[in-house]
C-alpha cells in the first residue's frame, strides 16, 4: 500500500491490543459494489438425483442427524469457508424420503420452504397439521414451528428445501429444537389449512387469524398453474416472463416474511430483459428447456436442473424449447426490502440484452 517502515511498525503495534487501522482496510469494508463471493452456478438433475437416489442405501433420516438431504454447495462460497450455501443467504438441499420412513420432528429459527418435485403418498407435518405433498406444491414450515415428514406412499419422494440458514448463520441467531416425540401429535384435519384458506380470498366467518405465520401451509400446483395460465392473457414482465410470488392471504406479504418463492413461465421464444438486483436466488427447472445469461455467461438448463443467481449479477432468461418453460425459484427479496438494501437495475445497452461472453460448463 506504499505506507512507511514507521507506519507499518504502528499497525505491527496497534495489532498486539487487538487494534486496526481502517486507513488500511477501508476499500476492503466498504467497496463500490457487491463483491462476488457466491459465483454463478448450474447443477444438472441426473447428477443429483442420482446421489440422492444412492444416499438413500447409505443413511437412514434419523441417523443423518434428522434428515437425508444432498444440498447444493456454491463452489464460490465453500472455497471462502461457507458450507452449505447455494448463495450468501440462502441453503438449498434435495431431500428423499423413503416409503415407511419418518424424518423426526423438530423447530428451528431458520425458515423453510418446500417444492415438491417427485412422489406421493408423503405428507409434512406442520404445527399439527398433516400436508399431503404432490408434485408442483409450495408448502412453508415458518421459522419455530413444528415440522416432520413421514411416508404413507410405496414410491420414493423427493423435494427440495430452501432455507434462509446462510443469514441466520451470519447473523449467529440459530436456534433448534428436537421434539419429545418422533411423530408431533396431529391435532387438525389432514390438509386443514387448504380446506379453510385455499382459496385465498376467502375466510372463514369468525376467524380471527391474522398476520403471522401464513394461516395456508401449502399452495397446491393446480392453483399456481391456472394462474400462471390466465396471466397469459395479460403483457408478461419484460425481466421475468409470467410470474407469480407465493402471497400471504392474511396479510398480501411474502407468504415467508423472509424467503419468497417465485413461479415463472417462459413460452417458447420468450427472452426476457436483463437485469440486476442485490437480492439473490435458486431456480429450478419445473419443466422446459432454456438458458439463463448471468453476467455474460451462457447457462443451458432443462427439467430439473438448479441454478445460483448470486447477489449483483445480470440476469436474463431465455425458452428454447417448443413447450412453456417454468422456472421455480427462491429469493431472499423480503429480507432485502426489509433491510432497506434493495437495488435494482435494469441493463439498457442493445435492447435490455448482455453480450454472451463465454458458456458454463456443468458437471455430468
Ligand atoms: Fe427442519
Ligand atoms: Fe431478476
Amino acid at each position: 500500500m506504499g505506507w512507511s517502515e514507521e507506519l507499518l511498525a504502528f499497525h505491527e503495534e496497534i495489532a498486539k491490543y487487538n487494534l486496526g487501522p481502517l486507513w488500511d482496510v477501508i476499500h476492503e469494508i466498504i467497496t463500490r459494489e457487491p463483491v462476488e463471493t457466491a459465483v454463478p452456478y448450474l447443477w444438472k438433475w441426473p447428477v443429483i438425483r442420482e446421489r440422492v437416489m444412492k444416499s438413500g442405501q447409505l443413511i437412514t433420516p434419523e441417523r443423518g442427524g434428522e434428515r437425508r438431504v444432498v444440498f447444493l454447495e456454491n463452489p464460490g462460497l465453500k472455497a471462502r469457508g461457507f458450507r452449505a450455501a447455494a448463495t450468501q443467504t440462502l441453503y438449498v438441499g434435495i431431500q428423499l424420503l423413503l416409503p415407511g420412513e419418518i424424518a423426526p420432528s423438530h423447530r428451528h429459527s431458520q425458515s423453510a420452504v418446500r417444492f415438491i418435485i417427485e412422489g406421493n403418498g408423503a405428507y409434512t407435518a406442520v404445527d399439527g397439521e398433516k400436508i399431503y405433498m404432490e408434485r408442483g406444491d409450495y408448502i412453508l414450515t415458518p421459522a419455530w414451528t413444528w415440522h416432520d415428514h413421514g411416508h404413507e406412499g410405496s414410491e420414493p419422494m423427493i423435494w427440495m428445501d430452501g432455507l434462509d440458514s446462510p443469514f441466520v448463520q451470519l447473523i449467529n441467531a440459530s436456534f433448534f429444537e428436537p421434539h419429545a416425540e418422533k411423530r408431533q401429535p396431529i391435532t387438525k384435519p389432514d390438509n386443514y389449512s387448504v380446506k379453510r384458506y385455499g382459496v385465498g380470498m376467502l375466510r372463514p366467518l369468525g376467524d380471527r387469524h391474522h398476520g403471522y405465520p401464513s394461516p395456508l401451509a401449502v399452495y397446491q400446483w393446480t392453483h399456481t398453474w391456472a394462474a400462471l395460465q390466465n396471466l397469459k392473457a395479460f403483457d408478461p414482465d419484460p425481466f421475468d416472463g409470467y410470474a407469480v410470488q407465493f402471497i400471504n392471504p392474511a396479510n398480501g406479504q411474502s407468504a415467508d416474511p423472509r424467503i419468497d418463492g417465485v413461479m415463472q413461465l417462459l413460452t417458447p421464444g420468450m427472452h426476457t430483459r436483463a437485469h440486476r438486483h442485490l437480492s439473490s436466488a435458486v431456480y429450478h427447472v419445473v419443466q422446459g428447456s432454456g438458458y439463463t445469461v448471468i453476467n455474460g455467461t451462457r447457462f443451458d438448463w432443462e427439467k430439473g436442473d438448479f441454478l445460483a443467481l448470486p447477489a449483483w449479477a445480470w440476469h436474463e432468461h431465455v425458452n428454447t424449447g417448443s413447450e412453456d418453460a417454468v422456472l421455480f425459484s427462491i429469493t431472499d427479496t423480503p429480507l432485502m426490502e426489509l433491510l432497506d438494501l434493495q437495488r435494482v437495475q435494469e441493463w439498457t445497452e442493445a435492447d435490455g440484452h448482455q453480450p454472451v461472453k463465454s458458456v458454463f460448463e456443468p458437471l455430468r
